[in-house]
């Protein structure tokens, strides 16, 4: 049996069923996911008993994997482990770098903005989960793309964005050291629209790690990227996940923003492991 696709909201999104993740995908079954991705840009699997090598072979087949930074939980591998739970199994205090990482994640973003090479997709599995509170929302940055008055769309086409780390974990830790962190993932410039769709569609690339507009004086830019991020997460674009232990989700980072939804952090323990697959593409675009 093909996987068969389910709408989870009206303009994107899809819940696949049919499938087990546990196992390696036949060919045909691999492209109609690759092909529902490129469409709906957030696939949902529920159910699924994925441990690590799973995770990492499915997410394998959409491209290279990030190699996680030095620092996190998972650095050196193809996971990163978004936790608020300590080697000893503890809840970790607020100032700790892991829950920083959390409350860093609970801004609209999307991953990997800004290094070198962005991502194209991310694939997170939930295996704990608390009680209530830690759904992860998404925003359709190409429905509000289509959604944009044609003056807009015409004003900002061409737009370059600087995405700049430092930018966004100062959102989180006033007190950090940019100059470091900008010494370890120096600032890049990306187009503001994408256009990985054909001439038909597009989609807003900002988020998070967005920190100004290239030649357009701070606030000003400042502004037009409030502006526009505030119109991509209207509720009309959002498709809010309740996670239960063993959902995956699959999502596409040049379509979409995503967040984490608060939850009590010092009391309940939130276990979430993430694959991430380069953008090979965009990085080659850029370098050209
Ligand atoms: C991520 C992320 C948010 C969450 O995994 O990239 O931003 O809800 N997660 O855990
Ligand atoms: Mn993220």
């Amino acid at each position: 049996m093909p996987p068969t696709f389910h709408p989870i909201h009206p303009l994107f999104g899809a819940e696949v069923r049919g499938v087990d993740l546990s196992r390696p995908l036949s060919a045909a079954d691999f492209a109609a996911i690759r092909e529902a991705f490129e469409a709906r840009s957030v696939l949902v699997f529920r159910g699924q008993a994925v441990d690590d090598a799973a995770q990492v072979t499915f997410a394998g087949r959409f491209g290279p994997l990030e190699t996680v930074r030095s620092g996190a939980v998972g650095a050196g591998g193809h996971l990163i482990t978004l936790t608020n739970v300590g080697p000893d199994g503890g809840i970790l205090p607020p100032t700790h770098e892991q829950q920083l990482h959390g409350m860093a994640n609970r801004l609209w973003h999307t991953d990997s903005s800004f290094k070198a090479v962005p991502a194209l997709a991310s694939l997170l599995s939930a295996r704990r989960v608390p009680p209530e509170g830690g759904e992860t929302e998404w925003a359709s940055t190409r429905a509000a793309w289509a959604a944009l008055p044609v003056e807009t769309r015409r004003r900002i086409d061409g737009l370059a964005a600087r995405h700049d780390f430092a930018h966004s974990r100062a959102l989180v830790d006033p007190g950090i050291d940019r100059a470091a962190v900008r010494a370890s993932f120096p600032p890049v410039v990306r187009p503001l629209v994408r256009h990985d769709w054909g001439a038909a569609d597009a989609a807003l690339y900002l988020g998070s790690h967005a920190a100004a507009i290239e030649g357009m004086d701070e606030a000003e830019g400042r502004a037009l990227l409030d502006e526009l991020t505030r119109h991509a997460t209207e509720p009309r674009f959002v498709y809010t996940h309740a996670w239960k232990p063993g959902d995956l989700v699959l999502w596409d980072n040049r379509a979409t923003l995503h967040r984490g939804r608060p939850f009590a952090a010092g009391r309940h323990p939130r276990v979430m492991v993430r694959a991430t697959v380069s953008d090979v593409a965009a990085a080659r675009a850029q370098a050209a």
